[in-house]
Formats: C-alpha cells, structure tokens, sequence
C-alpha cells in the first residue's frame, strides 16, 4: 500500500515517522513537487493542486483537521486540487474534543465568576465584591451540535447552568435545549448570556456572527468564537463592545492568522484572543485514527468522517 503525505508545516518528518510506525506495512512518502507515482492514500494539510489532481484512483484523502473550509476552499479555487469521486475525510475529534471543552468551560466560568472584571479590580488595587451572575439566567447557546460541540454543551451543562444547542438537523441531548434550522434561530439567540461558536465554516455559515445575531442576546452578553474567523463580522463585535451589547468576548480564530499586529482587536481589553490554539491535532492521536481508517477501508469496511462536499463539512 504507498500513501503519500503533505503538510506546509515544519513538522512533517514526525508525522512521516509515526505514520511509518502505525502502518509498518505501507509505504509512506512525503509528496514532492513533479511526484506523479502510484498512491493509494494521502493525507494533507492544504495540500498545492499539482499533488491530489488526476488521482482519482485514491481510495480516501485524509484532511488533517476537523474543518475542511481550507480544503474546500483550494478546490473552489482550483478546480482538480481534489479528485473527483475520491472520499475526503476528516478528523473526528482525535483530542480536539477535550481540548475544546477546556477551553470553552474555562472561558464561560470566567466570565460567569467575573474573574475578567476581578482581573481590572486588582490592576486598579481594589477590594470590591461584584454581584454574581446568577446561575439560572446564565444561559449558554453553542452554535453547532457536532463532535465538539456536543462535548462543549454537555460540559458546560453538567456546571447546572442552562445550555441550548443549535444544529442544521434536529438533534436530542440530554439536558440540552436544542433547535434546528433557520426557522429557530432566533428563538435560539434570544437572550442568551453567552454564544459559543462551533459550527464548520461553509456558505452557509460565512458571517453568522453579525450585528443581527449579537443584538438578539441579553444585553451584555458575552461572545466565544473558536471555530472559524470567517464566521465574525468584526465591525459588528466591536461596535457591540462599544454600545454595551457585547460585555467581552474571547476569539481563538481570525479572519487574518495571524492577527495582523495592526488589528485593532490586539487594542480592544475587553477582547481575549488566543492563536488558534484552542484545539491542536494532536499526532498521535490523529495518525492512530486515520492508520484505522485505512485499514478498515483496505478491509472494504466502512468509515465515519466523510464529507460532504456540497454541503461543505
Ligand atoms: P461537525 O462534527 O461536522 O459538526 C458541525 C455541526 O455544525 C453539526 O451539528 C452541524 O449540524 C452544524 N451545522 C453545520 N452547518 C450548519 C448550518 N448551516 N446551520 C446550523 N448548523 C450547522 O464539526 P466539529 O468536528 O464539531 O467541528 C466544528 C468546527 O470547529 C470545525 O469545522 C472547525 O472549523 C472548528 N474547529 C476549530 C478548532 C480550533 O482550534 N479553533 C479545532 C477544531 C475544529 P448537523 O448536526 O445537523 O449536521
Ligand atoms: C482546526 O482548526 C481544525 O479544524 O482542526
């Protein structure tokens, strides 16, 4: 079996030697430009046109995240970059949904304890008790009811603090409210404490964090966005930060990453802005599932992860 192997990234020969290691009978080969022989599978990160176009006897090409926007994006770009007929997938959860929920509980409790206006308190040197937040009106709405948004609601749910969900399709969990569609979108906004993002970015999806959507939470509401830059219009956040709509709001993505050293985000206090690192692939954990994958799909058996392209995640 030879599959060949492509990331931008500086970290290419430990991914080549674990994969090695997970899959002692393939061989694995780092792409290279001009390469045009026999591949089974591929595994990418924003792979260039010339590596996958033509291939459409691969049997899977593997995306080395959960988001495939980037992917998808090269391909609108370059029609061919994916070849036709051929399964992309993508990682499903693989550490990410751990991480995510870390990430997200500690942003919400944050907010919820104060601990950012505790934070101001100390700089300024004073003792001063802030009326707590209270519980049953802390209400949390997670954008996107998938892998790790599933995870983010039921943690932040099991802290007895209400929790609603919004997906494309109906979902049920437990303890969680949820509505589908754009027929609940707005009962599903209205009044929430604090919106968490974590819904793919496609077409569909592209500014859905706008002066509309902010201004039908509480007043005062906090913002997380950890799934895709593409999602926020930044003029809207940060005029809702300036009339009081938006309390504060915590970003892990951008639509420029890095965060140009000029954006005015880096300015706004009430902004806290992590590098796109709220949930990392991890390695090991990424190569155990797709050296899974692989062999399952050898087997003829099937495998979960498969996009849907025209639907864009
Ligand atoms: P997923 O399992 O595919 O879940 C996506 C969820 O979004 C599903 O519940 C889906 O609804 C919903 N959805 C999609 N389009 C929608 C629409 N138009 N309206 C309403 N709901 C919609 O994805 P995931 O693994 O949870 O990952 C979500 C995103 O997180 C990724 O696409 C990526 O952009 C981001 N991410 C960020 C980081 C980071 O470090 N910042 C790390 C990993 C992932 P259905 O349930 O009905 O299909
Ligand atoms: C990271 O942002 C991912 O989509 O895996």
């Amino acid at each position: 079996m030879k599959i060949l192997f492509y990331t931008p990234q500086s970290d290419a020969a430990a991914w080549l030697t674990d994969l090695r290691r997970a899959l002692p009978d393939a061989t694995v080969r780092e792409w290279q430009p001009g390469d045009r022989g026999p591949a089974d599978f591929a595994i990418v990160w924003r792979p260039p046109h010339d590596m996958l176009a033509g291939r459409s006897d691969l049997r899977a090409v593997f995306n080395l995240g959960a988001g495939v926007d980037a992917i998808l994006a090269l391909e609108r770009e370059q029609p061919g970059t994916l070849p036709s007929g051929v399964p992309l997938v993508r990682l499903e959860d693989t550490g990410m949904a751990a991480q995510m929920v870390e990430y997200i509980v500690h942003a919400v409790l944050r907010y919820m304890r104060r601990f950012d206006e505790y934070a101001q308190l100390q700089a300024e040197r004073r003792w001063h008790v802030l009326d707590p937040h209270p519980r049953a009106s802390f209400t949390v709405g997670v954008l996107g009811l998938g892998v790790l948004g599933a995870s983010v609601a039921q943690a932040v749910a099991s802290f007895g603090l209400p929790v609603r969900g919004y997906s494309r399709s109906a979902r049920r969990i437990e303890g969680i409210g949820t509505y589908a569609g754009p027929a609940q979108f707005d009962a599903f906004l209205d009044g929430l404490k604090v919106l968490v993002n974590l819904l793919p970015h496609t077409p569909d999806t592209q500014d859905v964090l706008n002066a509309q959507t902010l201004a039908k939470l509480a007043h005062g509401a906090y913002l997380i966005n950890v799934a895709r830059g593409a999602h926020l219009v930044e003029r809207d956040l940060l005029d809702a930060l300036h009339n009081g709509q938006i309390a504060a709001a915590t970003l892990d993505v951008f639509r420029d990453e890095p965060l140009p050293v000029d954006h005015p985000f880096w300015r706004e206090p009430r902004i806290t802005i992590t590098p796109h690192s709220s949930a990392l692939t991890l390695r090991a954990e990424s190569v155990a599932q797709i050296a899974q994958k692989i062999i399952a799909l050898t087997r003829g058996e099937p495998v979960t992860g498969i996009v849907d392209v025209a639907r864009g995640y």
